[in-house]
């Protein structure tokens, strides 16, 4: 078979891309261990009732002050579905996955993360402006994906 010059030299080209992109990542990987930044920390997803990092989540201050946000998502919701925090102060979250994959997306603000079983992902945001926001799930996890949703209040004035 013979296989035209042109169609040759693209073949060649999108072969040595590939060779680039894979290299790129393997490169960042490991030589500049370039990792997903909030998956460090592991937890068994099907002990979290048993561990106490997770086992009351919900909204608690700690001793420094630090309001910390602890949530479990699985299908096809969030526990707590609601939680209260303080504006004009940081807010730090830890989720976890019950099963899953799902997304934790707070609207119209920069907290977003990933889900992902066996791992917590944790973000430190402050919200400024008092309100209700709406938590969505950005990850399809199953048939009741579009349902996922929690609600984050921030209670702002006078503290
Ligand atoms: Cu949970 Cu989509």
């Amino acid at each position: 078979m013979k296989v035209h010059v042109y169609e040759k030299f693209w073949m060649w080209l999108s072969g040595a891309l590939l060779v680039v992109f894979a290299g790129a990542i393997g490169y960042t990987a490991t030589v500049q261990a370039v990792q997903p930044a909030s998956h460090v920390e592991t937890i068994d997803p099907t002990q979290l009732r048993a561990d106490p990092r997770f086992a009351t989540p919900g909204v608690s201050v700690g001793p420094d002050g630090g309001v910390q946000v602890v949530m479990i998502g699985q299908m096809f919701a969030y526990l707590p579905g609601e939680v209260r925090v303080p504006a004009g102060q940081p807010i730090t979250f830890r989720i976890t996955s019950g099963d899953v994959i799902h997304g934790f997306q707070i609207v119209g603000t920069n907290g977003n993360t990933m889900i992902v079983p066996g791992y917590v992902s944790q973000f430190t945001t402050t919200f400024e402006q008092p309100g209700e926001y709406l938590i969505v799930c950005n990850e399809y996890c199953g048939l009741g994906h579009h349902v996922m949703q929690g609600r984050l209040i921030v209670e702002g004035g006078g503290a």
